[in-house]
């Protein structure tokens, strides 16, 4: 089976509270989502990439991303939900992928995912029927609140994992279960709303969503360590 990437890259990144969509806030030198796609592009089993843009993105544009090389793929067809964004890139990618070939569907906000993570991903699922995640043990202790915003449970951590991307699923399976199930904030919420039970395959918390700015000082000095 082969290997392909989407990205949605079309949110307009509210939480972070800045002028700009995340993805284009400069990050070690260039634009956030640049790290994100460099290391897909760089990974030799991907193929081909599928940044999946807002219609009205005015900022891709104003950059040069010929340095990402020839795997990559530009769509304007981002949707109100990050999971209508990918199953529109999921649409676009059709006339080239096979229905058992895999799909990485990785954040554009996620710049620190490294190469050792990318292995472990297509390693260890390459013989599952279905596909899974990269995720990581939950490290804090998880409260419930209730009313005045007061504890009313201690969650057990037992078992608890935080979910990253990429996510990678076999392309048909991943296409049926979110067309199926699109009240989801993830591909594996789909693909478990269809009843199969995707795969945990370790990664750990350097592989951060860039959320929140404190997010992207994080992922600045991860991208720097890296380099050393
Ligand atoms: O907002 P959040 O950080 O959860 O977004 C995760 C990823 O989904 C980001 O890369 C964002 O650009 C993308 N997204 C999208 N289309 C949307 C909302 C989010 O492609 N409508």
């Amino acid at each position: 089976a082969h290997h392909y990437a989407i990205v949605p890259a079309a949110g307009s990144g509210s939480r972070f509270g800045a002028e700009m969509p995340k993805q284009y806030l400069s990050l070690a030198g260039c634009p956030l989502i640049h790290h994100t796609l460099a290391a897909l592009c760089r990974c030799p089993a991907i193929e081909r990439v599928w940044v999946v843009l807002s219609p009205g993105d005015r900022y891709w544009p104003q950059y040069d991303w010929s340095a990402l090389g020839a795997k990559l793929e530009t769509v304007y067809c981002g949707g109100e939900t990050r999971a209508q964004s990918v199953a529109n890139g999921l649409a676009a990618a059709e006339t080239a992928v096979a229905d058992d070939d895999w799909v990485l569907v990785h954040d554009a906000a996620r710049p620190c995912v490294s190469a050792a993570m990318l292995d472990a991903l297509c390693r260890e699922l390459a013989d599952d029927a279905v596909g899974g995640l990269l995720a990581a043990p939950v490290a804090d202790t998880l409260k419930r609140a209730g009313e005045g915003q007061r504890v009313q449970a201690t969650l057990s951590r037992d078992g608890l994992w935080q979910a990253q991307t990429p996510q990678m699923f076999r392309y048909g399976v991943l296409r049926r279960s979110l067309a199926a199930f699109p009240d989801v904030t993830d591909e594996a919420g789909a693909i478990e709303a269809a009843g199969y039970a995707p795969r945990l395959v370790r990664a750990d918390a350097s592989n951060l969503k860039v959320t929140f700015p404190a997010d992207l000082a994080l992922a600045e000095m991860i991208l720097k360590s890296r380099r050393e």
